[in-house]
């Protein structure tokens, strides 16, 4: 019989695991403790934008296959299988990542659990909490009731996700048993066929796996920005440099686009979680680098703000600025520690009316942020504007007409974060187009 499978805490990794679970056959349960989340999934509702995942959680609803409950005694008697995708935000106070959530599942189930199961963490997590976990669980579970742990880290990206899960690049497993490890090979038996490959490790290491390939990849991005910064000084251009790297397969093109820099619920506090845990573990200096990636980043927003106000003649008091763009990347909602929104408060904060306009993300950033403007559309957004900024590259805003949206803007000013735009169509057309790490004529 096929194992039935719980998947604990529902936002954007636990939601998608659940019904790509369903979709490759389990019988799967969702479990959050946010009762108003619950509902909305259960009446087939995404609570977040994510491309392609709504049609599998209708076809999991609709089949029997997937449910929802806020019960950890249903979760208990229901699973074989606990995926545990709870969150592990950045500490208000430090760098160091907030495990409560993790511990407070692991705390309602562990103690439910009367016969043989294996709990699976899959949230992102400091090398050794893993290790500390297996040491909860056992004292937690009834005693002889044969519940075991495994680590099983998450790669999927944000308008990615359903492929990514379905189909990931490798499958890592941290394990301490050989049934844990045919357990999840079982579960993940589909992608295994279909030749993904499949990485069994110790916990920590499984759990290292995870932060250094997100460490790596915004080393990737801030390594490419930091070359925008010297390009910048050199009178050079980033565009044409990075894509004279790019053809270096050593080096290679993806992941490294130049522009505003990274955000998101991910990449930013895992390495800031990174950096704390290698501190405590002696280990600080290996990767003191991540610092300086870091600090380039968030540079990148603080250039982004000058350039913005070099374009409206010195000062943004006053003056028009509309803003292209809040999400932290396209085909995503998110607005977690995003760097388009970070600059329009910063423009804000600096006296310009800003108006701003995302075409997925503007609902939770009118919650977040109500005191900005928001305009239906890109035109909306570039009514009377003295300065056009693209912060997040939207097709729709890469498609753009330079001509039409000419027309709304009082002057025609843009700078694009993202090297979206083709500067000579839009120098073409008028405009003054700027980006960062890029000349400012042809
Ligand atoms: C990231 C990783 O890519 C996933 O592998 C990982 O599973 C996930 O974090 C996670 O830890 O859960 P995600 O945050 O969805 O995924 O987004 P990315 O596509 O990596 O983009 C992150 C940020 O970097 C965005 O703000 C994006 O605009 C920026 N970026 C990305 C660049 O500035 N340049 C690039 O070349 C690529």
């Amino acid at each position: 019989m096929a194992r039935r499978v719980t998947v604990l805490g529902t936002g954007y990794l636990g939601t998608t695991h659940a019904a790509c679970m369903a979709e490759l056959g389990f019988d799967v349960l969702g479990v959050d403790v946010d009762a108003a989340r619950i509902g909305a999934l259960a009446a087939g509702r995404l609570p977040f934008y994510e491309p392609g995942l709504e049609p599998l959680l209708e076809r999991g609803l609709r089949s029997g296959r997937l449910r929802f409950s806020t019960s950890f005694r249903e979760a208990a008697d229901f699973g074989d299988v606990h995926f545990c995708c709870v969150g592990t935000p950045q500490r208000a106070e430090s760098g160091g990542a907030d495990l409560s959530q993790l511990f407070g599942c692991i705390d309602a189930l562990a103690p439910l659990l009367d016969r043989p199961a294996l709990i699976v963490g899959k949230s992102t997590t400091p090398a050794g909490t893993a290790a500390g976990l297996a040491d909860r669980l056992a004292r937690l579970v009834p005693e002889g009731s044969g519940v075991e742990l495994a680590w099983n880290p998450e790669f999927l990206r944000e308008g990615h996700a359903v492929a990514d899960t379905l189909r990931p690049e490798r499958i890592v497993v941290g394990v301490r048993s050989a049934s844990a490890e045919a357990i999840l090979r079982e579960v993940y038996a589909e992608p295994l066929a279909a030749g993904v490959p499949f990485v069994v490790t110790d916990f920590a290491t499984a759990e290292l796996v995870k932060v250094a390939a997100n460490a790596f990849l915004a080393t990737k991005i801030s390594f490419i920005n930091a070359m925008a910064e010297v390009c910048e000084a050199a009178g050079a251009d980033i565009s044409r440099l990075a894509e004279a790297l790019a053809y270096d397969h050593r080096i290679g093109g993806a992941g490294m686009r130049p522009g505003l820099g990274f955000g998101g619920g991910c990449l930013p506090k895992d390495i800031r979680a990174f950096m704390t845990r290698a501190t405590e573990l002696g280990a600080d200096e290996a990767i003191s680098f991540l610092r300086q990636v870091d600090a380039i980043n968030i540079r990148r927003r603080s250039r982004m703000v000058e350039l913005a106000s070099e374009l409206a003649g010195g000062s943004l008091q006053g003056r028009n600025v509309g803003v292209l763009g809040l999400a932290f990347k396209p085909d995503s909602d998110d607005i977690r520690d995003s760097p388009a929104l970070d600059v329009a408060m910063a423009l804000r904060g600096l006296g310009a009316h800003v108006t701003a306009y995302d075409p997925a993300a503007m609902d939770k950033a009118r919650l977040a942020h109500p005191e900005l403007e928001y305009a239906g559309s890109v035109l909306g957004a570039a009514a009377e504007a003295h300065v056009l900024l693209l912060l997040t590259e939207w097709p729709e805003f890469r498609q753009a007409d330079p001509e039409v949206i000419g027309k709304a803007v009082a002057h025609r000013n843009i700078a694009d974060g993202r090297h979206a735009l083709d500067p000579a169509t839009w120098r073409a057309a008028g405009w003054t187009y700027r980006a960062l790490g890029r000349p400012a004529s042809s």
